[in-house]
């Protein structure tokens, strides 16, 4: 199994930026890529502030948080990832975007370099299939704020290796997580079972049954979940909430995964959660 020292991420979002943190920190080589420079700067000094809240808590000592920053690279252009290990897309929820890239990815990395997918629903199988290395695609699905949460969820597609897997598994490890594994089925475990549930507090709010703050109020006191579902959704963003119960909707073939129209509105009208400043609620 070859060791993994570099890592290529693509995505500088909440998702990927807090992967290319948590790497950093971790004292991996990275290049963070992202298709729009605004997006790309905006990851650099997120990641930045946050390791430098880190050392100001005591966290992390100075050194290891200015060695973190010297280990992260920005890059505009794909074809610095050339010399990576492992590449961890985190990119749009779209199956047909996902694919272009692995394409393009697949054509750009060394022939021994993993491709690995942090999709919260999409087909790994079916991603594997557009590159020419199927053995060596897998999903690597991390929780949303990557460096706090403490699980990786590793899926295998069809093709995976096992030698992939346990690469991917010893990497999630080195990064301080609990691993789950599941099969290649829409949502895998987490999605199938939190999505659902997410979806039914829009339906409770769409239906009138009660006010978004009590719906809220009802899972976190009532259930201990640190979040309620409706907070929790703006936290995942509204348009990967909607991306993902289509994705087990199409996939799974039942109604009961239908996307609620209410979270479909508003996604419509641009209230995508917390990183737009407004989704279910108003955020100043
Ligand atoms: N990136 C990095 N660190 C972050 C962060 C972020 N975006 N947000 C918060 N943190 C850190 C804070 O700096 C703080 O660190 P210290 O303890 O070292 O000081 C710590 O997290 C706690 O933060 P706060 O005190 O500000 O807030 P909190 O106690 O309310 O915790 C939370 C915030 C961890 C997000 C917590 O509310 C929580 O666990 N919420 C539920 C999150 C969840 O369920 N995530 C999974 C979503 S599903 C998913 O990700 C899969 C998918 O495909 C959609
Ligand atoms: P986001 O909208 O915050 O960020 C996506 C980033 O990808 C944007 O900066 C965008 O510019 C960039 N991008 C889009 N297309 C690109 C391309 N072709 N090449 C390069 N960059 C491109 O999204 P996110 O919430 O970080 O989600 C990213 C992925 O992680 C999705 O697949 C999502 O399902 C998954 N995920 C999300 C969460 C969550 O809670 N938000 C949790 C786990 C997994």
């Amino acid at each position: 199994m070859a060791e993994i020292r570099s890592i290529g991420v693509v995505g500088g979002g909440q998702m990927g930026s807090g992967i290319a943190q948590l790497a950093a920190v971790n004292g991996f080589e990275i290049w963070l890529h992202d298709a729009d420079s605004t997006a790309l700067s905006n990851a650099h000094e997120s990641i930045s502030s946050r390791i430098q809240s880190i050392v100001s808590k005591g966290h992390l000592t100075k050194e290891k948080g200015a060695e973190a920053l010297r280990n992260l690279r920005c890059t505009s252009n794909l074809e610095d990832f050339r010399s990576v290990d492992i590449v961890i897309e985190a990119i749009v929820e779209s199956e047909e975007v996902k694919k272009k890239l692995f394409v393009r990815l697949d054509n750009i990395v060394k022939g021994s370099a993993i491709l690995a997918s942090n999709t919260s629903s999409i087909s790994i199988t079916r991603l594997a299939s557009a590159t020419s290395r199927p053995d060596q695609v897998i999903g690597m699905h991390f929780m949303n704020p990557p460096p706090v949460m403490k699980l990786v969820e590793i899926i295998r597609g069809a093709s995976t290796s096992d030698d992939t897997f346990n690469a991917t598994k010893f990497l999630a490890e080195r990064l301080g997580k609990k691993i789950i594994c599941s099969q290649d089925f829409s949502g895998f475990i987490v999605n199938r079972i939190l999505m659902p549930m997410i979806n039914e507090a829009f339906h409770a709010l769409y239906t009138g049954v009660a006010t978004k703050e009590d719906i809220d109020a009802g899972m976190k006191f009532g259930t201990n979940h640190p979040m309620g579902p409706l907070e929790l959704a703006d936290h995942i963003g509204l348009d990967v909430c909607l991306s993902i119960m289509k994705v087990l909707h199409a996939g799974l073939g039942d109604s009961k995964y239908a996307p609620c129209p209410l979270l479909a509105q508003y996604v419509d009208a641009g209230r995508l959660g917390r990183k737009k400043g407004i989704g279910v609620y108003q955020y100043s």
